[in-house]
């Protein structure tokens, strides 16, 4: 038992992955996982432990933002153990060539959260780990889902963002996608010499406006999902 997880040691696999939606955490567990377990319920973040091709993986949900996915992944790491995190989240692209159901793997994310000012005296740099991410990327393009790999930025903002000044600049110097999460995640797993990386899928376009419908939306997260099974049963 951990503050949030309310899951007896050792009932949670050691690679995980992690939507940001505990009710996207049931379907992967109930669409793709054999035998899942519920192992958290608590504050309705779902949690389940079960296998994937005879190899044990976990999904759990982490809420969206930074103070949310920073509580529930330490706990992870901390108090069950557990070493390798996928999130497989959604994102808006920054880039007009990035469309709807693309996935960007993220290579290192920035941010606008305050918490990297307050951990470093300087600026600190998130990065996913580099072989989850040379794995991922292979099995993308062995699937033949298109991927982009770079920057990602982890916003503090759903709306409004594009509102403030400067906003242009994330994808002037290269920033592919935004999402809230990410870079939390690294910075954590960094400190506990976890691997991580985040997957995400576009599923808004903040250059043209377009969202994604139902439909592809369905299809889209379980290419995302395959990638990161795949990726995660490898380590
Ligand atoms: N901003 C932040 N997070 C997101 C977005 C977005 O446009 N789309 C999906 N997650």
């Amino acid at each position: 038992m951990s503050t949030h997880i309310n899951a007896p040691a050792g009932s949670i696999a050691p690679r995980i992955l992690l939507p940001g939606d505990p009710l996207r955490a049931k379907y992967i567990a109930e669409n793709f996982m054999d035998e899942p377990v519920q192992f958290n319920s608590v504050r309705g973040m779902l949690g389940f432990s079960g296998t994937y091709k005879g190899i044990p993986v976990a999904v759990m949900g982490t809420g969206m933002g930074i103070p949310s996915i920073s509580i529930y992944v330490e706990e992870l790491m901390a108090e069950y153990g557990v070493k390798t995190l996928i999130r497989v989240g959604t994102c808006g692209s920054l880039r007009a060539d990035i469309g709807l159901r693309d996935l960007i793997l993220a290579q290192g994310a920035c941010t606008d959260n305050g918490f990297l000012n307050y951990l470093f005296p300087g600026t600190y740099a998130p990065i996913a780990d580099f072989d989850l991410l040379r794995t991922a990327y292979d099995i993308a393009a062995e699937k033949g889902i298109r991927s982009f790999t770079g920057l990602i930025k982890s916003s503090d903002m759903f709306y409004g963002e594009t509102d403030v000044p400067g906003a242009d600049n994330w994808a002037k110097y290269g920033v592919l996608g935004v999402e809230m999460e990410a870079a939390a995640l690294y910075t954590h797993a960094a400190k506990h010499g976890c691997r991580a990386l985040a997957i995400c899928s576009v599923s808004d376009s903040l250059v043209t406006g377009e969202e994604i419908d139902a439909a592809a939306r369905e299809r889209s997260l379980n290419d995302m999902i395959t990638v990161a099974l795949e990726t995660a049963i490898r380590f």
